[in-house]
């Protein structure tokens, strides 16, 4: 009865706050999604940190009036994960190891390190043609920033490209970073300050996009083919350590879906007072107009060491009991 009435409600924001772009307190995988003050929200190649009692989303700002000498990352933040107020531009950051015109700075991430009290985020660091490959890292008072600008570095020496976040239930914090000499990508432990990262894993498969889930004792690990801006059907492994052994990676969804035209970024684990549901959050790049790419979040179905990512359609989440969801119309 409570999840007919949820339904009903459900289609009636749907159908009355589609206007003018307010925030209607429901998904809608590959739609433009709003912020409080009703501008496209720009967090793309983003990240989720769960900080006493909010989230925030963090991630690249494309915003077409930024200044294209600096690059930035916005930070949003919410209760629910369906209303995100804009907390501000954590970092607008001039070209600080001189990469000259089209410089990169992709996928940032925010980490909490509880025994130093810092905030610290990672990003992918490069030149246009993308051959720096390095991280970068910066560091702040407050969740929000501003961030201040620490160094780059190549971590365990490695090139670096596209990073992942991944902070399992003991608080450890990890890195992911995909390396193109090796044909795979990394999964490091950050050290102590966070400044650095030590080797836990390295899964020799040439995936991009990282992400990692810990759930009921399984480690999920997502990844997607190099394939620049264009999608292609991302896939996963499981394992029952971080150190391994990973199964083989099979595809989150039908190969010729091409992953709905999305590519991972993060798995986000929303451990309810009733279920467990991890979304799987995505870009739908849009390469000519990057500020207009588009999320793809869905809750994937997982179970004894499968995952699947359903066909996309409106959702919700009660973000206190993870219970998710689905418009009765379907769109
Ligand atoms: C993708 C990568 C993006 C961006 C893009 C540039 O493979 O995941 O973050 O770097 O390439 O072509």
């Amino acid at each position: 009865m409570r999840r007919k009435l949820f339904a009903l409600v459900l289609s009636c924001v749907l159908a009355s706050s589609l206007a003018a772009g307010a925030q209607t307190g429901v998904v809608r995988p590959g739609d433009q999604w709003r912020d409080n003050h009703g501008r496209l929200i720009q967090a793309h190649g983003g990240g989720i940190t769960f900080w006493k009692g909010m989230y925030y989303w963090f991630g690249e700002d494309r915003s077409r009036d930024n200044d294209p000498a600096k690059r930035y990352v916005a930070c949003y933040s919410s209760r629910d994960l369906m209303h995100w107020r804009f907390c501000g531009k954590s970092l607008a950051l001039s070209d600080p190891e001189h990469l000259g015109p089209g410089w990169v700075l992709e996928r940032p991430k925010v980490f909490v390190n509880a025994s130093t009290g810092k905030f610290v985020l990672y990003a992918h660091l490069d030149d246009a043609h993308y051959s720096f490959a390095r991280v970068m890292v910066a560091v702040s008072n407050r969740i929000q920033g501003p961030y201040k600008y620490v160094k780059s570095y190549r971590p365990l020496g490695e090139e670096s490209r596209d990073i992942g976040q991944f902070v399992d239930d003991d608080g450890s914090a990890y890195l992911i970073f995909e390396s193109r000499p090796t044909h795979g990508f990394f999964i490091a432990r950050l050290t102590g300050d966070f400044m650095n990262v030590e080797k836990t894993c390295f899964l020799p498969a040439p995936l991009e996009g990282g992400a990692l889930v810990h759930l009921r004792g399984t480690y999920y690990v997502v990844g997607s083919h190099m394939t620049g801006w264009k999608p292609n059907p991302n896939v996963y492994a499981t394992a029952p350590a971080l150190t391994g052994p990973w199964t083989e990676f099979r595809t989150l969804a039908p190969a010729a879906a091409r992953n709905y035209g999305s590519q991972s970024t993060m798995l986000l684990k929303v451990a309810g007072s009733k279920v467990t549901t991890v979304i799987f959050m995505a870009d739908q790049w849009h390469p000519d107009a990057l500020w207009d790419s588009r999320y793809f979040w869905m809750p994937l179905e997982m179970g004894a060491g499968n995952m699947h990512l359903p066909p996309p359609r409106p959702w919700s989440i009660d973000a206190t009991t993870g219970e998710t969801i689905f418009s009765a119309a379907g769109r």
